[in-house]
């Protein structure tokens, strides 16, 4: 039996992750801590609720004190971080809690499972850390970290912490950088579930400056088989990237979900560009591909046919959402955007 602390694991990827796992792993008991913030959604987790390998923590990662209770009292072979803010346009907004979650939080984690002894610490990064590319070229696990958004320092600012506590103390970790994921249960304010849902309601589409920056897609079942895949057979102390080799400009992105939904262009606004805009990431996935054998599932159409299906199937779940307060003042501070001609 593996006891395994899976953190955020009410967000969108970590529930996909936990309800993956638990019809796979008879053998993993989970722990699922997740504060609960406006990202985390108890919903998501429906499926797995009642499984007996299953418990839910209401809390932070900032909480040394309940940390420490947790280890004491499951005491952990894995950790596994995905416990995040993750949003850039909110980091631009205000930066605190992307510093006290994404650095400090995975620092009391990392210390404890030090305290601990753990057998593995996977934390789960972004391509973001290495900043923006040119027309050409792709990150590789060697390019230099760069990055420029205070979401992707923060989260920069863990991965080095992490290697910091391989190095000095020899804690067995392991970082994945993977590219943009999508999927059921995204939260809509990243860009395919917020121009799903606005097509659906009637809404203009907010589309950043020229609409050419590239973000490189990946469907988020696939980014999870490549997370267990490197906790399984990764090799301890290494960073791996993940990515499906898609990279797509973000006007596309938008046109196709139109197109999908039978829903003219006029609905399309260009709006002020985001401060400190990436121009373009693109991930080279050679080093996972190679050395564990790991390769995307889901071809891309069918996984976004997929994704917008499921919004249109799912509307009590977003439907309870875009009504909640938060949204409205954070649609204010950013959705009510200067239409740029
Ligand atoms: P999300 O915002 O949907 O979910 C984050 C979860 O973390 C939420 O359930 C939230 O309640 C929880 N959380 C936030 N602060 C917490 C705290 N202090 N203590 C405990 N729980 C806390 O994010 P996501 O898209 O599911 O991303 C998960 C992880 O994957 C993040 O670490 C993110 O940086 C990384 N990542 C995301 C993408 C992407 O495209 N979404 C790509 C690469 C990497
Ligand atoms: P996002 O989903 O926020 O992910 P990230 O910034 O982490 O890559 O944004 C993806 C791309 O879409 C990014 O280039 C910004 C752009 N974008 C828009 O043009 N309009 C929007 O309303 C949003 C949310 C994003």
């Amino acid at each position: 039996m593996k006891n395994v602390l899976v953190t955020g694991g009410a967000g969108f990827i970590g529930s996909n992750f936990i309800n993956t796992i638990l019809k796979k792993r008879d053998d993993w008991k989970i722990v699922n801590l997740d504060s609960l913030t406006y990202a985390g959604n108890l919903e998501n987790l429906k499926e797995s609720e009642g499984n007996s390998n299953y418990n839910f923590v209401k809390g932070s990662i900032t909480d040394k004190e309940l940390i420490t209770s947790l280890f004491e009292k499951f005491k952990f072979d894995y950790v596994i971080n995905f416990a995040a803010e993750s949003h850039v346009d909110r980091s631009i907004l205000g930066s605190e809690v992307f510093f006290t979650t994404n650095v400090i939080g995975t620092n009391i984690l990392l210390e404890t499972s030090k305290r601990f002894g753990i057998e593995k610490f996977l934390q789960v990064s972004t391509d973001e850390v290495y900043g923006s590319l040119g027309p050409e070229g792709y990150f590789t696990e060697t390019t230099p970290i760069a990055p420029n958004s205070p979401y992707s320092s923060s989260k920069a600012s863990a991965d080095l912490m992490v290697q910091a506590f391989h190095h000095t103390y020899g804690l067995p970790t392991l970082i994945t950088r993977c590219s943009n994921n999508y999927g059921p249960y995204q939260f809509p304010e990243k860009l395919i579930p917020l121009m799903i849902l606005n097509t659906v309601n009637g809404k203009k589409l907010p589309v950043y400056g020229d609409g050419l920056n590239v973000r490189d897609w990946i469907y988020v079942v696939d980014h999870n088989l490549a997370v267990e895949m490197v906790l399984d057979k990764g090799k301890i102390g290494e960073v791996y990237n993940i990515g499906a080799e898609r990279e797509m400009k973000n006007i596309d992105i938008v046109k196709l979900i139109l197109e999908k939904l039978n829903k003219s262009e006029d609905l399309i606004e260009y709006v002020k560009d985001r401060p400190g805009h990436d121009r373009r990431y693109a991930i080279d996935a050679s080093k996972i591909k190679t050395e564990l054998n790991w390769k995307p599932k889901f071809d891309f159409e069918e996984a976004i046919s997929k994704t917008i299906d499921w919004y249109l199937e799912n509307k009590n779940w977003w439907e309870r959402i875009i009504n909640k307060e938060y949204l409205k003042y954070y649609d204010e501070q950013y959705n009510s955007h200067e239409q740029v001609v």
